[in-house]
C-alpha cells in the first residue's frame, strides 16, 4: 500500500491535507504509476478513477465492429481512448485508426496514449474536430472509406468529474459545460437568453423532463434575481423547486442544458447522415447511446438506411451491459449498442 494509513470505509484515497482546492491535487487516482494500489481499490468498489473513463460494452462492440489485420478503423468519440486502444490494437498489422474528439483538453493526452503503444509510424490520427465533419476528414485521410466507424456518445468520466468543466452537479464549478471551452457559449450565458418557454422546450425534448414549465420558471426567475453563474447554484435551484426527488430532476436539467449547450443533436444527426458514405462496402458502425433523445435518432437513421439500400442489415434490438457489467461500472446502465453494416456493391 502507497501513502499514509487507508481511508475510512468509503472515502475515496486523496492525498494528504484536510482541503485540497483543486480536482487535480484531490484523488490519488490522477497519478495512476504511483498509486496504482489505491487505483485497484477505487475499481474494485465499481468506481472509475478520477482522470481516467471506462470503456463500456468492448467484448460486444468488438463482437459487431469485428475488426481484422490491415482495415481502417475510426473512433468518432476518442475519450481517454479506451475502445480506440482495442482498435487499433485489433487492426495490427497494417491497419489504422483514425480518431476525432471534440475536447482539446482530453485529445492530446489521449492520443499520447495510444501513440505509447507503439504500433507503426501512421497507423494512429487525431483530430480534434465535431464528428459532424466525418465525411471530409475521411475524403482526406481515408478516401476509400473505413472498415468501421465507433461512436460511444455523450461525456467520458474526465469531463463529468472535473468541476472546472462544469458539467457535474456533485461539486461547485462554473456553469460552462463545453466540450470544447474554446467554442461556443457557456451554460450561463445560454440561461440569460433564453425564454421560459424556450427553456421549458428544452428541459423537455432533452431529457423527458415532467416537470419542465415549473423548472424553468423557476431557474429564470432565480436567474434574473441573480445570475446562475455556477453549477450548485443552479442545482440549489432545481432541488428547492422539486423536493423529494431533486438529484434526478438535476441530472435531467444539466443533461438538457449540456445537449444544448454543445448542440448535440444538431452534431448527431450530421454524423448519422453522413454515416453511409464514410463506410466502404461491408463497413460497420456501432454506436453507443445513454438516453433516449440519441436512441431515438441513431435507431430511425438506421432504418431509413436500410429501407433506402445503403444498410444490408441493422440490429434488430438494441445490445445492453450484463449484470455484471452495470455491477462493475454503474455507468454501463443505461448504455445501448446499435450497429448497422453497409451493403455491398450495386
Ligand atoms: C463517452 S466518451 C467516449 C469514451 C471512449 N469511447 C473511451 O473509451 O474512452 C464521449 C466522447 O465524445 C466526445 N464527443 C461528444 N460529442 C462529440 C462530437 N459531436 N464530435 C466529436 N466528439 C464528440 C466527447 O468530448 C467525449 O470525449
Amino acid at each position: 500500500m502507497t501513502g499514509p494509513a487507508p481511508d475510512r470505509p468509503g472515502r475515496r484515497p486523496r492525498y494528504p491535507g484536510k482541503n485540497p482546492r483543486r480536482f487535480a491535487e484531490k484523488y490519488k487516482e490522477l497519478q495512476p504509476d504511483r498509486y496504482a494500489d489505491d487505483v485497484a481499490r477505487v475499481l474494485a468498489a465499481g468506481k472509475t478513477p478520477a482522470g481516467t473513463h471506462r470503456p463500456i460494452l468492448v467484448r460486444e462492440v468488438l463482437g459487431v465492429l469485428a475488426p481484422g489485420a490491415g482495415e481502417v478503423a475510426v473512433d468518432a468519440t476518442l475519450g481517454f481512448g479506451g475502445h480506440a486502444r482495442e482498435l487499433l490494437l485489433a487492426v495490427q498489422p497494417g491497419g489504422r485508426l483514425l480518431a476525432v474528439d471534440a475536447d482539446p483538453i482530453e485529445l492530446p493526452r489521449a492520443e499520447a496514449r495510444l501513440l505509447a503503444l507503439g504500433t507503426p509510424p501512421g497507423s494512429v490520427v487525431v483530430r480534434r474536430m465535431n464528428h459532424a465533419g466525418l465525411a471530409a476528414f475521411l475524403a482526406a485521410e481515408a478516401p476509400g472509406g473505413a472498415d468501421m466507424v465507433l461512436a460511444d456518445l455523450g461525456l467520458s468520466s474526465m469531463q463529468v468529474d472535473d468541476p472546472a468543466r462544469g458539467f457535474t452537479f456533485k461539486a461547485d464549478g462554473p456553469l460552462d459545460m463545453r466540450m470544447n471551452p474554446a467554442k461556443g457559449q457557456p451554460a450561463s450565458i445560454l440561461l440569460a437568453k433564453l425564454s421560459i418557454p424556450g427553456l421549458a422546450r428544452l428541459l423537455s425534448e432533452n431529457a423527458d423532463e415532467p416537470d419542465a414549465y415549473g423548472l424553468a420558471d423557476a431557474i429564470l426567475v432565480a436567474h434574473a434575481r441573480k445570475p446562475l453563474e455556477t453549477t450548485r447554484s443552479l442545482a440549489e435551484v432545481v432541488r428547492a423547486r422539486s423536493g423529494r426527488v431533486g438529484d434526478d430532476a438535476v441530472r435531467r436539467v444539466f443533461q438538457a442544458l449540456r445537449i444544448a449547450v454543445n448542440d448535440e443533436f444538431k452534431s448527431l444527426d450530421a454524423f448519422l447522415r453522413s454515416l453511409p458514405a464514410c463506410l466502404k462496402p461491408g463497413g460497420r458502425v456501432a454506436i453507443l447511446s445513454f438516453h433516449s433523445g440519441e436512441d431515438r435518432r441513431v435507431k430511425a437513421a438506421f432504418k431509413e438506411g436500410l429501407d433506402a439500400g445503403q444498410y444490408a442489415s441493422i440490429a434488430p434490438e438494441p445490445i445492453r451491459a450484463t449484470v455484471e457489467e452495470v455491477r462493475a461500472n454503474p455507468r454501463s446502465k443505461s448504455a445501448k449498442l446499435r450497429y448497422a453494416v453497409r451493403g455491398g456493391p450495386p
